[in-house]
């Protein structure tokens, strides 16, 4: 799948400070099943992995509880290394930061750079943070305090070394610029291209032993330990350094490192500019994801709103977790965890699609021929359209992991999978198995296609969810193989197992919070009563195409693109704006308002709109948001409805105020930025 055929990837280390969650499980899922997509294509594979483990909130977490830093990071690291194993995760390495390798390259690379004048010494004054391990500006101080933490800071004056990247911001500019597809998604390349029009200041890469020892000693000023960020980056080439792919060629550069969009900046701007003064390979693709929320707000450890990725495993299943990682986050955007939403899914593609077509075929095979299947040529139209069919999903999906679609990646493959249930429909081989020894041939024919194709939709699932792909293709007699998706791999009259049962179905008033199942340690930001907003689900969308509705004057037809789905919606708009002023356009609709029927068009949602001082309505404006973004009111959860009612909506009106739309005093915001309107004061959005 690679052009080179070789492929590196690499997740942030963790800080050993925190429990695995969803976050970390998140990315690490990600890679795994990136890495296993590319072995599935043949590529050479390494995935890296590991622990961040030096700094001064190890130190102090370890002076606390009176054990030494290294003993303090066995333990943690350890939590994060079973966690993986607990997910399924085939990292290739796990690295520490305190490996003495590690230490041996990061004293290495300092030695480099100071050797060839890229870190001078300086005199320093300025406020300090021990939560965020950093200095800040007078002015960045909010209220005198720490602005990210709200913790105080203290004023510190000592001699530090700063690397010399304010040299670097042009060259670093020029570089994003020709390489469209470094920074990835689009939009954060733009966010870091946007700090980049401010200076750039040099970076301060030390801590005097007297106030932080836990760190790596700079090996011209013993004295001194190595920034922790800086120490952590070079984490991805300390751990290769030695190693090469099986074929000899070198692992590093990464051809992609996944992080999340919190550290995209230390990522993008120390990590390259670094490596450029070290004349060192970039890595290929810096990918940012989007956060995990929970009632829209960020989980994490201080606000106590964390899912414990492990609990959810043992309660719904390894491979039922990992599937909905990713199946549910557009990578790139932010996603919502809901215990639902994961019981829906499960339900729905697992149980009903991907469960369904086998267990028939193994019931049909053990009634009508002993459980054996011959291959055979395909004689008819159905037979060769669903082999066709089978080849395109492997086109299409492979196409979709190499662009990071991996949620439209799966859905080609589902597609497959309801091919194959809709050929077995057609066929209606249960017909032919009461046709004694006449209809045998033709039952073999149908299910020799039908599990043909299954095996590959198999495979293709293979690197979401390995375990329960293994025992689906045991089901069938066979494993992943050696080509695993090329028509025709099937193994020669091997016999098929019994009935299998791969995800049995779960009610969904089953959940973990509703009933005693081990706990599940889920605890909502913000449990305020249901707000009539919170019903209403909005998101940015884009225009793609309009057109006049075929039986309404004043009505065009638009094609919208939420993120990656397409949807068509009727809008009463053609009194207002030409076609050209709509199309390309983002728009804010209402994502979950009930489907109506606009004569003979079926329409999926509505535009949000407001009427100008000249009386010209025109949709509002989500300004910087993009497709696919939540658009909430801060403060309200997000818990839409399934279908909404217009009597809903109107529930929770929403007006102008200065130019931004509001619910009440609340602004209207999609993660990038406030929802603009053009029209007057009190003028009601709708
Ligand atoms: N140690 C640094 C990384 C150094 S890499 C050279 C670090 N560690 S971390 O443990 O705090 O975070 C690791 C990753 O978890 C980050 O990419 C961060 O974005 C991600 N997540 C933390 N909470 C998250 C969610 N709720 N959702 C998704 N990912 C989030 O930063």
């Amino acid at each position: 799948m690679s052009e080179s055929g070789t492929f590196y990837i690499t997740t942030p280390i963790y800080y050993v400070n925190d429990a695995p969650h969803i976050g970390h499980a998140y990315t690490t899922v990600l890679a795994d099943v990136l890495t296993r997509f590319h072995k599935l294509a043949g590529d050479q594979t390494f995935f890296l992995t590991g622990t961040d483990e030096h700094g001064q909130k190890v130190q102090q977490a370890a002076d606390k509880s009176g054990v030494s830093p290294k003993e303090h990071c066995d333990v943690y690291s350890k939590r994060f290394k079973d966690a993986w194993d607990g997910l399924n995760i085939g990292f290739d390495k796990f690295i520490r930061t305190t490996d003495p390798e590690h230490i041996a390259y990061v004293r290495k690379i300092f030695q480099a750079l100071w050797d060839r004048g890229q870190i001078y010494e300086k005199e320093y004054e300025g406020w300090y943070s021990v939560g965020e391990e950093r200095f800040f500006s007078e002015k960045e101080l909010v209220d005198g305090r720490d602005p990210v933490s709200g913790r105080p800071v203290e004023k510190i004056r000592e001699k530090n070394y700063f690397f010399r990247m304010s040299a670097y911001q042009d060259w670093l500019i020029g570089y994003i610029e020709e390489h469209p597809d470094f920074i990835l998604p689009d939009f954060r390349r733009n966010e870091v291209l946007g700090f980049l029009r401010q200076p750039l200041n040099d970076l301060c890469v030390s801590r005097p032993k007297s106030r932080l020892s836990w760190g790596v000693s700079l090996p011209f000023a013993e004295d001194y330990v190595a920034y922790v960020w800086v120490d952590a980056l070079f984490n991805y080439q300390s751990a290769v350094e030695e190693k090469t792919f099986p074929d000899g060629s070198p692992i590093w550069p990464a051809d992609y490192h996944l992080l999340g969009k919190d550290i995209l900046t230390t990522h993008a701007v120390y990590w390259t500019t670094m490596l450029k003064a070290l004349d060192m390979p970039l890595p290929r693709h810096i990918l940012a994801h989007g956060w995990w929320l929970f009632d829209n707000a960020r989980m994490s450890k201080t606000t106590g709103n964390v899912v414990n990725p492990l609990t959810m495993k043992d309660v719904y299943g390894v491979d039922v977790f990992r599937y909905f990682l990713i199946r549910e986050m557009v990578v790139g955007q932010d996603a919502s965890f809901s215990e639902e939403a994961l019981i829906q899914r499960m339900n729905s593609d697992l149980a009903n699609d991907v469960g369904n077509g086998l267990s028939r075929i193994l019931k049909l095979a053990a009634t009508g021929l002993e459980s054996r299947l011959q291959p055979v040529a395909s004689v008819d139209e159905e037979e060769s359209a669903l082999q066709k069919a089978a080849g395109e999903a492997v086109t299409a999906a492979l196409e979709m992991v190499r662009l990071l679609k991996l949620s439209v990646a799966i859905e080609d493959t589902l597609q497959l999978i309801r091919a194959v249930n809709r050929f077995l429909e057609f066929k209606a081989p249960w017909k032919l198995a009461k046709e004694g020894e006449a209809g045998k041939a033709k039952l073999n024919a149908v299910l020799y296609h039908a599990a043909e194709a299954l095996r590959i939709g198999f495979s293709l699932l293979h690197p979401v969810m390995p375990s329960k792909m293994d025992e689906a293709l045991a089901a069938l007699g066979l494993s992943l193989g050696e080509s695993p998706l090329v028509w025709g791999g099937w193994k020669y009259g091997r016999s098929l197992g019994q009935g299998v049962n791969l995800f049995p179905r779960h009610a969904v008033d089953r959940l973990v919070g509703k009933i005693d199942l081990p706990a599940v340690k889920i605890i909502t930001a913000s449990k305020s009563p249901t707000d009539p907003f919170s019903l209403i689900h909005l998101k940015v969308a884009r225009v793609e195409e309009v057109e006049d509705h075929p039986g309404a004057d004043s009505l065009y037809v638009l094609r919208l693109k939420i993120g990656e789905e397409d949807r068509t919606v009727c809008a009463g708009l053609k009194k207002h704006l030409s076609k050209e002023e709509l199309r390309g356009r983002n728009v804010v609709m209402v994502y979950n308002l009930k489907p109506a029927n606009l004569r003979g068009v079926e329409s999926r949602g509505m535009i949000l709109a407001a009427e100008d001082a000249a009386g010209k309505v025109v949709p509002v404006n989500p300004d910087q948001g993009v497709s696919g973004d939540d658009v909430l009111a801060e403060g309200i959860p997000l818990e839409p409805k399934a279908a909404l009612n217009m009597k809903d909506f109107e529930k929770a009106p929403l007006r102008v105020q200065s130019g931004s739309v509001r619910y009440g005093d609340l602004p209207l915001q999609s993660p990038r930025g406030p929802i603009r309107a053009e029209a007057p004061d009190g003028t009601s959005v709708r």
